[in-house]
């Protein structure tokens, strides 16, 4: 027979060894972030939830360079908010939808960009210059920037801005493309730090407001929205493009014949698709077949040749040097 004495410590011993096994270890389950354009992996056990929106501070002049926020809410695939400045009532798209769930070990943009180092586009890449969570942009930062002219933008009364290297490859392909027979009209280009983190919160506000829990919002509000600092938009080199049939931002996109003729010619220009289908889960951004980045026309035909999303190819180039 055991003695009382025994069975209080029997008793307390299963009750430590449950907590431990129920509560404690699956929290010290490490999560993995890993860096595609250099291997290198953020390694970290879960914190407590990264809830706190980055604060939208006042860029230094010209911040009246990015256009004003959305009046209303432009479509993107299902999702209700997003990065362009398309008029409403255009249609949706597919959706992640309801019970979309947060991959394990998925770890905060917030944290993935605390730990990162911040390096300025460099003098001679500044094309390839690579901004995604792992790579953000300095705190602060101002490409030198143009206007883009030609009538080119879907709103007329909103000046649209280019990075000044690369404007007149843009202006070029969209003449060409409208000489060819398929206007395409910017809906966004460089954006503000301020202008990007109230996209942003305004994405993930609006799943909170769809009733979805705070990692649920941020996982898929930081879906299509770039986290602040991680936009190619604040680069100054991404360019949302959209027709006058097909103005929201969707992944209906690819249907249309200006999309083939973006396939087939944007290359030559120096752009690409930035964010395949097929690599999302190197870029972490969704499918975007209206987003094109200027990267310069050898780069721009040798990632089409070698099918790669430009996390790769900078991998590609360091390792082939
Ligand atoms: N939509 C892209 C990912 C951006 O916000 O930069
Ligand atoms: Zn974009």
């Amino acid at each position: 027979m055991l003695s009382r004495h025994t069975l209080i410590w029997l008793f307390l011993l299963t009750a430590v060894a449950s907590l431990v096994f129920f509560i404690i270890v699956p929290q010290v389950e490490p999560q993995v972030a890993t860096d595609a354009a250099t291997g290198r992996q953020l390694v970290k056990p879960p914190t407590e939830m990264a809830t706190s929106l980055p604060t939208a501070t006042p860029t230094p002049p010209p911040s009246e360079t990015s256009p004003p926020p959305p009046t209303q809410e432009p479509n993107r695939p299902g999702l209700s908010s997003g990065e362009g400045e398309a008029p409403p009532g255009a249609p949706g798209g597919s959706s992640p939808g309801r019970g979309s769930r947060v991959p394990e070990g998925y770890i905060f943009p917030s944290e993935i960009v605390a730990a990162a180092v911040r390096v300025p586009p460099s003098y001679e890449n500044w094309s390839i210059h690579l901004v995604n969570l792992f790579h953000p942009l300095p705190e602060v930062f101002m490409p030198s920037l143009q206007l883009i002219e030609g009538r080119y933008t879907y709103n007329e009364n909103i000046e649209y801005y280019y990075d000044a290297r690369a404007v007149s490859a843009l202006q070029n392909m969209l003449k060409t493309a409208r000489d060819e027979g398929y206007p395409l009209y910017v809906s966004s280009s460089y954006r503000s730090k301020s202008y990007q983190t109230i996209l942003y919160n305004n994405e993930v506000n609006s799943y909170l407001n769809e009733g979805y829990s705070e990692a649920e919002a941020i996982y898929l509000g930081s879906m299509y929205v770039a986290y602040p600092d991680t936009s190619e938009h604040q680069l100054g080199l991404a360019v949302d493009l959209v027709t006058a049939d097909h103005y929201w931002l969707a992944d209906s996109f690819e249907a249309t014949p200006a999309f083939a003729w973006l396939q087939k010619n944007a290359a030559s220009f120096g752009f690409v698709l930035r964010y395949p289908k097929e690599k999302t889960d190197i870029t972490k951004i969704g499918y975007e077949p209206w987003h094109y980045r200027y990267v310069g026309q050898e780069h721009a035909e040798n990632m089409v040749k070698l099918a790669l999303c430009l996390e790769e190819y900078v991998a590609h180039l360091a390792t082939n040097r």
